[in-house]
């Protein structure tokens, strides 16, 4: 097995974890987990992991481990060295380090780049790996956590312009309520979606969730109770050419479908997305009582609601078995609850 590393993103770091592990077990990808904490995975699996990294939104990166060394009184050790098939002949390198939490060694960065530099190089002259910072064809990232050096090649990172392309204010249709593409992007991960299978939004509003759906490869259908949601709805999926969409207008509480294989949401609970008049508590509750009845066996529903609402009772009363529920801070007045059922 081949180990690697994840880079997860600071901010949101639990959802960035579960994430990544709802899109390995979206794609059937066996691993083993040996260190999880402080903004990294390190994890082993003889299949590719890069399947379900490319679908996450909470990942900065991928490694394949070369090394988990130490900085000792300053002097920078590289333990358990893993060969790495993927360097070819004649090809360019550069060395970065980043830093998680406070630095513990005298040492800086650069220093610690340039000696990790030496390595390469000396590592694999015999294949003439020359070093280029500004343009190279590796890159060479070196994690320091303390006195702890992860130590890898980079073969995957993140896309910052493709999730900004789908922002919610770079849709043709645009509502106030519509939520950040990478929260978006994470809540339909969590429902293990897997492509061409079923997809369902109920409270769909302008599309968010179903464009990253389809981004995945999923058949969509998206409801919504508002007329001009579903007429922005279906202007904003024509903009991402998703013609393998159902846009319906339905209240949430009656659905005429008859089975999805996950359901991933962001029911109303402000004033920027309407309730018509209905109180929220009811309203989740009825919905989700509805959802059970469409719902695959074993599949999953994944919802939003502020903290403070606690919805993950409701769903318990509505006879879901809570998975996870995971908080995000997105102001001083709103805290986010993911809530992952099954
Ligand atoms: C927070 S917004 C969803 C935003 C959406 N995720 C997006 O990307 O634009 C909630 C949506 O729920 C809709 N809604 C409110 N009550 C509903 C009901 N009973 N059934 C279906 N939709 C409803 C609202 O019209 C609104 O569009």
């Amino acid at each position: 097995m081949r180990k690697y590393l994840a880079h997860v993103r600071g901010n949101y770091q639990n959802l960035g974890y579960e994430e990544f592990f709802a899109t390995l077990e979206a794609e059937n990808i066996n691993y083993n987990v040996e260190k999880k904490g402080d903004q990294i995975l390190v994890f082993e699996t003889n299949q590719n992991p890069l399947v379900a990294a490319e679908r996450c939104a909470f990942l900065h990166s991928i490694l394949s481990l070369i090394s988990i060394g130490s900085v000792d009184e300053d002097e920078l050790k590289l333990h358990e060295l893993i060969s790495m098939p993927e360097i070819q002949d004649n090809k360019t390198f550069a060395v970065r380090v980043k830093k998680v939490g406070r630095k513990q060694i005298k040492k800086d960065l650069p220093q610690l780049e340039r000696e990790l530099g030496n390595f390469i190089y000396e590592n694999y002259k015999s294949q003439k790996l020359k070093a280029n910072l500004k343009n190279p064809d590796y890159l060479f990232l070196g994690i320091l956590i303390g006195k702890r050096m992860y130590f890898g090649l980079e073969i995957w990172a993140i896309n910052w312009a493709e999730l900004e392309s789908r922002e919610p204010g770079n849709r043709p249709f645009f509502r106030p309520g519509a939520m950040k593409t990478e929260f978006a992007r994470a809540i339909v991960n969590l429902c293990r979606i897997k492509r061409d299978e079923m997809f369902y939004d109920p409270f769909c509003g302008g599309g968010g969730f179903l464009i990253e759906a389809t981004t995945i490869g999923a058949n969509v259908i998206g409801s919504d109770v508002d007329k001009f949601a579903i007429h922005g709805c279906n202007q904003n999926m024509k903009f991402y050419k998703n013609n393998f969409s159902s846009i319906i207008r339905s209240d949430s509480r009656f659905l005429p479908i008859k089975e999805v294989d996950a359901i991933a949401t962001d029911p109303p609970y402000s004033i920027q997305s309407s309730t018509h008049g209905e109180n929220v508590n009811n309203l989740i509750y009825d919905f989700l009582i509805e959802s059970r009845t469409i719902l695959k066996k074993d599949g999953y529903l994944v919802f939003s609601s502020p903290a403070k609402h606690r919805s993950e009772l409701l769903a318990e009363r509505a006879g879901f078995s809570v998975q996870k529920v995971l908080d995000t801070r997105i102001h001083k007045s709103l805290t986010r609850r993911i809530i992952v059922l099954k």
